[in-house]
Formats: structure tokens, C-alpha cells, sequence
């Protein structure tokens, strides 16, 4: 009982990171942090997600949910910084855990995070396939629907379906290329990642100037259109479920931490890259729903492609941004699976350097400095989800796991303000106990909102969980007594 609650010392973690057999090349600064914090958080959720919530659940009042999740996503972002400063290395949220309340709640977060990284990686795959597609299609290319679609189809009411269609296999190219790309270095992958971030920040503002003087301020009346009588669809509820939905918008800035060994310093710069990121997606986002809303009726946004609608919609005058919105999109789409597929492996890393995961996953390429093995193991089964399950399904188990490991690194703040108050900080999170315990409160409440099938999910997800660790880690963690390396010495 007593091995489920052993904690990892901070000087071992500290010892740990300097190790260099399987260190990593310090080469990020604040900049670049960020960077890869914007590169992690536009893609999908602001250029699919934002029309269907709009036109399903909240009306012009998308806004207002815009607003809502950003609230939740600073206080789990605040809590983020605290840590990742005073904790820089690769496990995230995981490693956190580790160090304030045990082995098994450390597994446990380890194990959740694959749903936000891995599963994300998954999902946006899917949603760039489609702009892929329909880019290609503009040019008289058609790569047909057998080939660019899932062949699973998921909806609550009629279960899983066979749709007809053998592979998605955009979405395997995609992760494919960028997995290549992760292995070969950081550098490389930053580099990639901040022209992405260029492109992809260009577009959205440029539709948020150029879109604003055509907003046609009727569009914004009812701006809360009256609650139909279903919970859940406009009014009040409808702004919270749509607060649930848009939060996949806003993942990838806590991805910033799982770089911290890869930081020149990140004591200093793991706050800016996480909050900096942060701040900027939710004042773009915020901008572009009200711009998008003010230019179509929300009704008109049930599509793949909003932006382009709203762009459309705007007239002629506004048809030349028509492609470059694709451009955006496509650019963003891959700069969130880069961020994603970074921080996968570097999660798995710091679980198989603490004995929880097998050796090979902390093995690093001797060139590249990369840890090469666990980034192509990620892709491969990232590319296999991608390339045949939808976005819906994966998206809804990226959320509800995402928002798991906020309210646990929430929680886990208080924990270890009370269990270790003496510790260097070189950034506070403000008004502890309150303002996590506001995180804690805002993420579940969230989580209640997502559907029962997700939440089963999520439960079976967590029992392999449990098994494996059960069976190895628990027995080869460094931690345990019989392992002549243990930290603990
Ligand atoms: N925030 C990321 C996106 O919207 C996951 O694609």
C-alpha cells in the first residue's frame, strides 16, 4: 500500500535531469517557449469547432464561452507555471505529480496524458486531412473518399458504423512527415513550428481586420438566442456546453512544460511560454468569434470550415483571404501536431527514466539528441488512430482526459504549498488556495458535461491503465526497494 504513495525526492529529480546519458539539448528561449505554446493551441478547435458550437449551442454568445474556458484555462495555467518552474523537467504535469502525492496518482496522470497528446494528435490529424482535401479539390485534385475518410463512424445514438471508406490517409501522411521531423531534432522542429505559428497567427488576424468592417451588428441580435427547451441548446446551458466544446481550442499551452529540459532557462522562461501563449490564443479567439458572428448568422456555421464561411459571407470583397484561410488552417493544423507529438514522447521519457515505462523509451538518439524511440512508437499508433477513427470520438476522450490532469495539477498546487512550504518558487501561482481550488471546480465541472459514452471510455482507459502498471511498473519503478539504483539512496 505504502509503494502506491512513494514519492519521488525533488534533489533525485533535479539529479535526474542533469544525467547525461539521456540528456536533451537545451536550446529554447522564452521566444521560442511561446512560440511553441501558439504553435500547440490554434488549429481545430478555432478553425473547425467554433462554427458548430456557435450554430448548435450558443449562438453569438460563443463569445461569452470563449471567455468562460479561458477563465479555466488560466487558473490550470497559473498552476502549470508554478510547476514548471520549480519542477523543469519532461513529465509535465505527470512528473508534478510524482513529487507532491505518489507513485500511483503520478501513473495515473502519465497514463491520462496520452489521451491529450496522443489522442490530440490523432484527432487534429483528422481535421487537417479535410482542409487538405479540400484545398487539394480547389486545384482539381481529388483524392477520393475511400482514401481521405475514416473508416469508423461514431455517433451516440446509433454506436459505432462502417462507413465504406478503407483509410484516412492524409491524416497517417501527416503524422507520419511530422514524426520524421521530431526525431530528427528540436531544432528543426522548432524551427518548422515557428513558421507555422507566422502563418498561422497572420491569417487570423488579418480575417479579424479585414473581417471587422463587415460585421453587421443585426447578427448579433438575440446575442443569447432563448434556451429551445433542451438543456443544453442556447440560453445559459447552451454558453456552458459550449465552454466544453471550444476548450479543445485552448490545449496545447500546458505541452510548453514538457520542454522544460530542453530550455535554456527554465526557471525563468516556463512561466512567460505558458501564460504569454495563453494570453495571446484567448485575445485572438475572442476577436475571431465576434468578428466571425457579427459577419454570419450563427445558424449558417454548422460546416467544417467556418472561417472560410464567414470569409464567403463577407462578399467579394473579402474571396482573395479565401485561400489563404486554407493555408492557415492547414499550417496551423500541423504546428499543434508537432507541439502534440513533442510532448508525447517526452511525457513517456521521464515515466520510463523513473523505471514505470521499459528502458527503450527513454533511449536518446546519440545524433540527434532526440528520444527517438518513443517518438516513433508515438506516431505509429497516433497514425493508425488517425487514420481510422473520427475527430468527434477522439476529440471528446482529448478533453475529458485534458481536463483530468488540470484539476489534478490544480490540486496538486495546495498540496504541495501545505506539504512543502520551504521550496524555491520562482513563480507563484496568486490566491492559493482559492484560485485552484477554482481550477479544480471549473475542470470537473466541465468533465460533467461531456457525454456518458466518453466517460466510460475514459474509465476503461484507466483500467489498462491500472493493469500495466500493476504489473511492471509498480515492481520495476526506481522507487522500489529491491532496485539497486533507487533514488531513495
Ligand atoms: N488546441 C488545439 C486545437 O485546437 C488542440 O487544434
Amino acid at each position: 500500500m505504502e509503494a502506491l504513495f512513494r514519492k519521488k525526492s525533488l534533489t533525485a529529480l533535479m539529479a535526474q535531469a542533469e544525467e547525461k546519458e539521456h540528456s536533451l539539448k537545451r536550446v529554447l528561449g522564452a521566444m521560442n517557449l511561446t512560440l511553441l505554446g501558439i504553435g500547440g493551441i490554434i488549429g481545430a478547435g478555432i478553425f473547425v469547432l467554433t462554427g458548430q458550437a456557435a450554430a448548435q449551442y450558443a449562438g453569438p454568445a460563443i463569445v461569452l464561452s470563449f471567455i468562460i474556458s479561458a477563465i479555466g484555462c488560466a487558473f490550470a495555467g497559473l498552476c502549470y507555471a508554478e510547476f514548471a518552474s520549480m519542477i523543469p523537467i519532461a513529465g509535465s504535469a505527470y512528473t508534478y505529480a510524482y513529487a507532491t502525492i505518489g507513485e500511483l496518482l503520478a501513473w495515473i496522470i502519465g497514463w491520462d496524458l496520452i489521451l491529450e497528446y496522443l489522442f490530440g494528435a490523432a484527432s487534429v490529424s483528422v481535421g487537417w486531412s479535410g482542409y487538405v482535401t479540400s484545398f487539394l479539390r480547389d486545384f482539381g485534385v481529388n483524392i477520393p473518399a475511400a482514401l481521405s475518410q475514416a473508416p469508423f463512424s461514431f455517433s451516440h445514438a446509433a454506436g459505432w458504423t462502417a462507413t465504406g471508406a478503407i483509410i484516412n490517409l492524409p491524416a497517417v501522411f501527416i503524422i507520419a512527415a511530422v514524426t520524421g521531423l521530431l526525431v530528427v531534432g528540436i531544432s528543426e522542429s522548432v524551427a518548422v513550428n515557428d513558421f507555422a505559428v507566422v502563418a498561422k497567427v497572420t491569417v487570423v488576424i488579418l480575417f479579424i481586420a479585414f473581417g471587422v468592417s463587415y460585421v453587421n451588428t443585426a447578427n448579433w441580435h438575440p446575442f443569447i438566442p432563448a434556451n429551445t427547451g433542451t438543456f443544453g441548446q442556447f440560453g445559459w446551458s447552451g454558453i456552458a456546453r459550449g465552454a466544453g466544446v471550444i476548450f479543445f481550442a485552448y490545449i496545447g499551452f500546458d505541452a510548453v512544460s514538457t520542454t522544460a529540459q530542453e530550455a535554456k532557462n527554465p526557471q525563468r522562461d516556463m512561466p512567460i511560454g505558458i501564460l504569454a501563449s495563453l494570453a495571446v490564443c484567448t485575445v485572438l479567439y475572442i476577436a475571431v468569434a465576434l468578428v466571425l458572428t457579427g459577419i454570419v448568422k450563427y445558424d449558417q456555421l454548422l460546416v467544417p470550415d467556418p472561417i472560410a464561411v464567414g470569409v464567403n459571407a463577407a462578399g467579394p470583397g473579402l474571396f482573395w483571404l479565401r485561400k489563404f484561410i486554407k493555408m492557415g488552417a492547414i499550417a496551423g493544423l500541423s504546428s499543434v501536431m508537432l507541439v502534440l507529438l513533442l510532448g508525447q514522447p517526452r511525457i513517456f521519457y521521464a515515466m520510463s527514466m523513473d523505471g514505470l515505462l521499459p528502458p527503450f523509451f527513454s533511449k536518446v538518439h546519440p545524433k540527434f539528441r532526440t528520444p527517438h524511440v518513443t517518438t516513433m512508437v508515438t506516431g505509429a499508433v497516433a497514425a493508425v488512430l488517425g487514420g481510422l477513427f473520427p475527430i468527434g470520438a477522439l476529440g471528446e476522450m482529448v478533453s475529458i482526459g485534458t481536463l483530468l490532469a488540470f484539476a489534478i495539477v490544480c490540486a496538486s498546487i495546495i498540496v504541495l504549498r501545505k506539504t512543502h512550504p520551504e521550496l524555491p518558487r520562482p513563480f507563484r501561482t496568486p490566491l492559493v488556495p482559492l484560485l485552484p481550488a477554482l481550477g479544480v471546480i471549473v475542470t470537473v465541472g466541465q468533465m460533467l458535461f461531456l457525454p456518458l459514452a466518453t466517460w466510460i471510455r475514459l474509465i476503461v482507459w484507466m483500467a489498462i491503465g491500472f493493469v500495466i502498471y500493476f504489473l511492471y511498473g509498480r515492481h520495476h519503478s526506481r522507487l522500489a526497494p529491491a532496485k539497486p539504483d533507487n533514488w531513495n539512496k
